[in-house]
């Protein structure tokens, strides 16, 4: 007869199985570092297919600390700050998305698709700060020296304040740091970056964080800006940057294909200045031109006007820039109507066309239709909405626009069209590109600057938008 006396043989398997279960592997999303005991096809925060990957739970090898001594605790008044302690980058577009320079101590995030030019920005940038005295280092674990010095040469980036260190070992990176002490640090890329105090793999998402945050700590300890470059690929396969994005200061992406010949560099969240600010380049022989007027840069010119396509006035930032919208609207007789858009939100698109459809009458809803924002820029402030809706009219109806045609504004669920932030500086900014003709929300037209030949339409609603836009 079995007797369960306290030592029982399945009460002591099952204690061993906790506890074995607490030190087992668990589960994390390579996208967004969400954690799982178990795998998961889809992560629950990021919500992206097929990121799960087993890693070892880790403990940082010390914590990360800002003094090596006890802590101490200071008032506000005693803390030395000055606006005037930024390190202007002498590019202008870049330190326009920095937010008026680099901030001593900052960390900032460079993420983009491998090949759209992270480097050559980054050593473009160095170059500069060489040439202004700073002493710069450039760590590279993707690279050898040879192929970083022909792109520098391609580039004109071969000043002797550029110090080059081909290493991946974090502590190894440190100990240089230390002895070196640069006033600018580069790490290209933060994802070849290796500490072995870790069990992770290379690139998981232990390591990159436990690097990161080291890394930072470096900075923010010496007061240098430190750059951290990350690839992010359109399916999000490497251990992404955004799990880092919580722990930098700024986080630079670069949008665009590296098939086109422009670059644009957003700030997507800015400690130093505002969001949303971008930078535009071009892709040339030698490195990254800066281009001083995006509008003219994405506006087709010089063609008759099509149907489909409105120019639209958006801000970035605090800039405003002329955007071209193309749309393709087509009868579809024969199942599921297709929607394939570029630039904007896919959602707010259908909910535009819901709203026509609901308010308007418009039989968008049996169409296929194809967006684009022409040069590849995405937009996803709502202003863009009346541009949207004004190309799917104009190529539902196969009318052009009349000529020289702006518009902006939001478009609400009633089809009401409501006002946009910085009205007057969208208007000047197409005046200034040559526009004769601005389509606005009725509710702004209190605010309008001195115009100067140009013609101001104020709407109220959608219906409204249909019998003044072909004028
Ligand atoms: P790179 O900076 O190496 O990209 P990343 O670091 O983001 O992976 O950029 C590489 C691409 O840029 C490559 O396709 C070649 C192109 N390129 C030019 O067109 N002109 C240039 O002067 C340089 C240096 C690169
Ligand atoms: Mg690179």
């Amino acid at each position: 007869m079995l007797t369960l006396t306290g030592e029982s043989p399945i009460v002591a398997a099952k204690i061993t199985g906790a506890s074995m279960k607490k030190s087992r592997a668990h589960f994390l999303c390579q996208n967004c570092g969400y954690q799982s005991p178990k795998w998961l096809g889809k992560c629950p925060a990021c919500e992206q297919w097929h990121q799960f990957a087993e890693e070892e739970p880790v403990v940082a090898a010390s914590p990360y600390r800002y003094s090596d001594g006890p802590a101490q605790v200071v008032t506000m008044g005693e803390i030395a700050a000055d606006e005037q302690d930024r390190i202007l980058t002498g590019i202008g577009e870049i330190d326009r998305v920095l937010g008026g320079g680099l901030v001593g101590g900052s960390a900032v995030l460079v993420g983009g698709e491998p090949g759209i030019g992270k480097s050559t920005l980054l050593l473009q940038v160095l170059e500069k700060l060489a040439k202004g005295g700073l002493k710069v280092l450039y760590v590279s674990g993707e690279e050898s020296a040879e192929q970083i010095k022909l792109r520098g040469r391609r580039i004109g980036a071969l000043s002797e304040n550029i110090l080059i260190l081909l290493e991946t070992d974090l502590d190894e990176i440190i100990r240089q740091l230390e002895e070196i002490a640069p006033q600018i640090l580069v790490i290209d890329s933060i994802q070849t970056v290796n500490s072995s105090a870790l069990p992770a793999a290379l690139g998981s998402v232990s390591q990159i964080r436990e690097c990161a945050g080291r890394l930072i700590i470096q900075g923010k300890k010496r007061g240098i800006p430190v750059f951290l470059i990350g690839h992010v690929t359109k399916e999000g396969s490497i251990a992404g940057p955004k799990v880092l994005e919580h722990m930098v200061d700024t986080v630079l992406y670069f949008e665009g294909d590296a098939g086109h010949q422009y670059r644009i560099v957003r700030a997507i969240k800015n400690r130093f200045g505002p969001t949303n600010e971008i930078g535009v380049f071009e892709m040339g022989r030698q490195g990254l031109c800066e281009v001083g007027n995006p509008s003219a840069f994405f506006l087709t010119t010089g063609q008759e006007p099509a149907a489909g396509s409105v120019v639209a006035a958006t801000m970035e930032g605090t800039r405003p820039i002329l955007v071209e919208i193309q749309s393709l609207v087509i009868p579809n007789n024969f199942g599921a109507p297709r929607r394939t858009t570029n630039g904007v939100d896919h959602n707010r698109v259908s909910l535009l066309v819901a709203v026509m459809d609901k308010v308007c009458g418009h039989r968008l809803t049996s169409h296929d239709i194809f967006l684009n924002v022409v040069g590849g820029i995405k937009i996803d402030e709502p202003a863009v909405d009346l541009g949207i809706v004004a190309s799917l009219l104009s190529s539902l109806l196969e009318r052009p626009v009349g000529d020289k045609t702006v518009v902006f504004g939001e478009v609400g669920l009633t089809g009401e069209v409501r006002g946009a932030s910085q009205g007057p500086l969208r208007i000047r900014e197409a005046q200034r590109m040559g526009f004769r003709r601005c389509i606005i929300p009725h509710s702004q037209t209190g605010e309008l600057p001195g115009e100067d030949g140009m013609k101001i339409l104020s709407i109220g609603n959608l219906k409204e938008l249909s019998r003044r836009l072909f004028d």
